[in-house]
C-alpha cells in the first residue's frame, strides 16, 4: 500500500524497509541501537562538552538519531535541524513503536511537526491508512489515540493552540493512566526541532547555520549515493567550524576518500573491534581511531575515487554511471590487483 514495509528489529524498536530505494533504514540488530553505537557514542564527548548546540540530522525520517540525541542530552539547550526528502518517513518519527518510553519526547516531536506547518488532517489520515492495514503492532497506541482525540474534538480548527504544553495537558489528562504532574510539560524546552522536508543538497544550501554535529544517515552510498558525493560533502564542510564533528553509519571507501580529499582527518567508529563507521573533523583531536596506512593506500586505488555533483543535482543513477566510466578511464591500480599486491607483501 506504500512505499515502505515495517520490521521489527531485534531491540524491539521498529525500522522501515523502503522499497523505491530498495533499501534497510534502519538496522535488522535495532533501530534504536544502531543509533545510539553509531551516532550518540562517537560524538558523546562533544554532546557533554558545549551548551547551546546546533545539530545537523541529515536524513532524520523516522527520527531514531533525533530522539536518541534528545535522551542524551537531556538538560542540555539545543536547535536540531532535520532534513529529510520524504515528508512521510517525518511524520511517522512520533508515532513509530520504538521501545523509548519517554512519552514526552513524541510529544516534542509532533509538537514540533505541527510548528513545521504539517496539518492534523495529514497526520490523522497517515495513520488512520496505516491501522486500516492491520499494521497498528508497529505504532504506539497512546500517539495514535492522541492522534484521534485530537481529530475528533476538532483541536485541529486551532492549530496555533496545539502547542507542546496544550498536547502534554491533553495527552495527560485524556490518554495516559499516570497521574503525572503537568508542570512536566516543559520537560524539554531547551529543545528546538525545525523539521525541512526536500532534498538535503538543496535544504542545505540555504541554511545559514554552523553546526557543531552532523549527522549523514542517507541511504547506503552504493544504491544511492547523492548525500556521499564530493560535492556534498564539501558544502557540509562550509557548515562546520574547526571543531565541529561529522559521523555516519558508512565505511564506504569513496565516503572516506572524499573526506579525507576534503583535507578532514577521519577516523573509524568500532564497536567490539569492527570497524562500523565514520567520524570526520576538522580538527585531529576529535578523532580517536584515525584511517591507517592501508586505507590511505587502498583510496589511491580505482575504489577510492569519491562519487561527483558538482552541481549538486545528479539523480542517482547518473553518479553512479559517471563513476564507473571514471574508474574504467583510470590509469590507477585495481581493487583487485591492490588486493594480491597486499596478500604478498603479507
Ligand atoms: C537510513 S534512513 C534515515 C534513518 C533516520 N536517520 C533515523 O534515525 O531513523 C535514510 C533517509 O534518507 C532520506 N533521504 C534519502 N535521500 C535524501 C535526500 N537526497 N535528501 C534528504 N533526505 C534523503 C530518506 O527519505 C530516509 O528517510
Amino acid at each position: 500500500m506504500d512505499d515502505f514495509n515495517f520490521i521489527k528489529t531485534d531491540d524491539g524498536s521498529v525500522g522501515l524497509y523502503s522499497e523505491i530505494a530498495n533499501d534497510i533504514l534502519h538496522s535488522k540488530t535495532g533501530a534504536l541501537k544502531e543509533a545510539n553505537e553509531k551516532f550518540i557514542n562517537p560524538v558523546k564527548n562533544h554532546l557533554k562538552e558545549k551548551n547551546n548546540l546546533r545539530i545537523l540530522d541529515l536524513c532524520s525520517g523516522v527520527g531514531y538519531n533525533l530522539k536518541s540525541a534528545i535522551l542524551f542530552l537531556k538538560e542540555k539547550s539545543v536547535i536540531i535541524d532535520c532534513f529529510d526528502v520524504n515528508s512521510k518517513y517525518i511524520l511517522l518519527s512520533p508515532f513509530i513503536k520504538d521501545s523509548i518510553e519517554d512519552i514526552d519526547i513524541k510529544l516534542l516531536i509532533l509538537s514540533e511537526i505541527l510548528r513545521a506547518g504539517f496539518s492534523i488532517e495529514e497526520i490523522y489520515s497517515m495513520i488512520f491508512k496505516l491501522e486500516k492495514n492491520g499494521l497498528n503492532e508497529f505504532l504506539c497506541p497512546d500517539m495514535t489515540n492522541l492522534i484521534k482525540l485530537i481529530e475528533k474534538e476538532g483541536y485541529k480548527s486551532n492549530p496555533s493552540n496545539l502547542n507542546r504544553s496544550f498536547l502534554h495537558n491533553i495527552y495527560y489528562k485524556y490518554i495516559s493512566n499516570s497521574m503525572k504532574d503537568c508542570l512536566e510539560s516543559n520537560k524539554y524546552e531547551h529543545i528546538s526541532i525545525n523539521f525541512k522536508v526536500g532534498d538535503a543538497r538543496e535544504s542545505l544550501k540555504i541554511s545559514n547555520f554552523f553546526y557543531d554535529i552532523v549527522f549523514l544517515d542517507g541511504f547506503t552510498p552504493q544504491k544511492d549515493p547523492t548525500l556521499w558525493t564530493i560535492d556534498f560533502l564539501r558544502l557540509i564542510k562550509t557548515k562546520m567550524n574547526k571543531n565541529s564533528i561529522l559521523t555516519s553509519y558508512s565505511k564506504s571507501t569513496p565516503f572516506r576518500s572524499a573526506l579525507l580529499n576534503l583535507n578532514f582527518h577521519v577516523g573509524k567508529t568500532f564497536l567490539d573491534n569492527i570497524d562500523m563507521g565514520t567520524v570526520a573533523s576538522i580538527n585531529p583531536c576529535n578523532i580517536n581511531s584515525p584511517l591507517n596506512e592501508y586505507d590511505i593506500k587502498l583510496f589511491q586505488t580505482r575504489s577510492g575515487i569519491p562519487y561527483k555533483d558538482s552541481n549538486l543535482n545528479l539523480s542517482p543513477s547518473q553518479i553512479l554511471l559517471n563513476r564507473e566510466i571514471e574508474q574504467k578511464k583510470s590509469n590507477k591500480q585495481s581493487h583487485t590487483s591492490f588486493l594480491k599486491e597486499q596478500r604478498n607483501i603479507l
